[in-house]
């Protein structure tokens, strides 16, 4: 490892959780250096919906590039643009009656985040948008200043200004609409909240510790936004692609926000990202914003394979029925292990292991590494064990790498007992 050590920014994260040199992955196994294998349930923070190394998505690649295909071409028309344009039109806009112009965007996230902001502002001619507590967007500077978690925030790099947070659903408990308060502030003509241009959240915010707005509370904010005239943004970066059950994350509660930002999965494991804006709020000018890598060819073509798998309902289908496996594989650990007081929490393949003790789950992620499970944390405190595997896996996989996650908190609790009693 003293290569990674001598020669990369002491910022390297994931590199720090997982400390093994991977060699090579397939599906949802990941292999190192070593050759020990681990199951994936963390599924490159939700790029790998349809696995490592998908034989179609790959074998696709493979083809356009022994054809000498165009894998540069900045905006330019192609061929993998016009095909890839042309599905997503079929499979997923035209068939839930969504209407949307799409704007190509710098390849990742919070390239998206960044365009659906500027837009909105310069559509709405307001500076001010409202986000929510807990919730992640990405790390350059507008996305940044719309994402809650203070680690991320030094006060030195980040621009606080033109952006106001709101509580997410369920932030204030269960029995507090917290949309009562953002409506007041609305009509107050004293409350301090300038009009925002934009709303923008996640309706299940992954990072911030898997916390999902219900489907009435969404209906509300997209009604809210309507009777203000402030333009509703979801950021379906890590919970569109299916992984909510539906391709998009919002199809549950039946809303239609004015623009979409789209990235990781979709890109079948290569780096794409772009939003879907409502057509009448595609106001820019040509070239007004653009970049060198908006929409990289090669991604088109993985694109294009992985969204055959939204052809027919299967993939959407297997979605729910894992997740109710996941759900209540999980259900069981937090009844077997009453002594960690851990919550379960999720919506299609996306599930959070609350366990409030501080450094609990970070002690249970880094065993469940050592007994071969790639899983990873997230929330405020980091609390909250994500359960994110590709949309793909086999049952039999994922069975095996929730009983690592029992194996694991046993071996742990174990531990602490041990220790407790060579104390006393
Ligand atoms: C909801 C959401 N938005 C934006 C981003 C930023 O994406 P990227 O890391 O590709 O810039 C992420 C990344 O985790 C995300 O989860």
């Amino acid at each position: 490892m003293r290569i990674f050590e001598n020669m990369e920014s002491r910022v390297r994260g994931y590199i720090r959780s997982f400390p093994v040199i991977f060699k090579s992955a397939k599906g949802s196994i990941m292999v190192d250096e070593m050759d020990k294998e681990y199951i994936d349930f963390f599924a490159g923070a939700g790029t790998l919906n349809y696995g490592h190394n998908n034989d179609q998505i790959s074998q696709a690649m493979i083809e356009y590039l022994k054809s000498d295909g165009i894998v540069h071409g900045l905006d330019m028309a192609t061929i993998a643009k016009k095909n890839f344009l042309q599905k997503f039109y079929d499979t997923i806009l035209e068939p839930r009656n969504l209407e949307y112009k799409m704007q190509f965007t710098g390849p990742t996230g919070t390239n998206a985040v960044e365009t659906s902001l500027k837009l909105a502002r310069m559509v709405k001619g307001r500076s001010n948008i409202v986000c929510f507590t807990n919730g992640y967007h990405g790390l350059t500077m507008g996305a940044l200043a719309i994402t809650g978690n203070n680690f991320y925030r030094d006060e030195a790099y980040i621009s606080r200004s033109n952006v106001t947070f709101m509580p997410y659903d369920g932030y204030m408990g269960p029995d507090y609409n917290t949309l009562d308060l953002f409506k007041k502030m609305l009509t107050d003509n004293a409350s301090g909240l300038d009009l925002p241009a934009a709303v923008i959240l996640e309706t299940i915010q992954a990072e911030g510790g898997v916390n999902i707005a219900r489907a009435e509370w969404l209906k509300e904010l997209a009604n809210i936004c309507w009777e203000f005239d402030i333009l509703l943004i979801v950021d379906d970066i890590q919970v569109g692609n299916g992984r909510s059950g539906d391709f998009f994350s919002f199809e549950e509660a039946g809303i239609k926000p004015d623009i979409v930002t789209l990235s990781k999965s979709i890109g079948g494991g290569l780096p794409l990202a772009f939003i879907l804006i409502r057509p009448d709020l595609d106001q820019w000018k040509p070239g007004e914003h653009t970049g060198t890598f908006r929409g990289n060819n090669l991604a088109f073509v993985a694109s294009y394979q992985a969204l055959h798998y939204w052809d027919t309902i299967d993939l959407s289908e297997a979605v729910k029925y894992k997740g109710a496996v996941m759900e209540k594989e999980l259900l069981a650990i937090a009844e077997k292990f009453p002594e960690i007081n851990a919550e379960v929490r999720g919506r299609g393949m996306i599930y959070g292991l609350e366990i409030p003790e501080r450094g609990l789950a970070g002690q249970i992620s880094e065993k469940c590494f050592e007994n071969g499970l790639v899983i990873e944390l997230a929330g405020a405190d980091n609390q909250v064990i994500k359960f994110l595997p590709a949309l793909t896996i086999d049952e039999g996989t994922l069975l095996r790498g929730i009983g690592i996650v029992d194996q694991s908190i046993g071996e742990i609790l174990q531990e602490k007992k041990e220790n407790l009693t060579g104390e006393m």
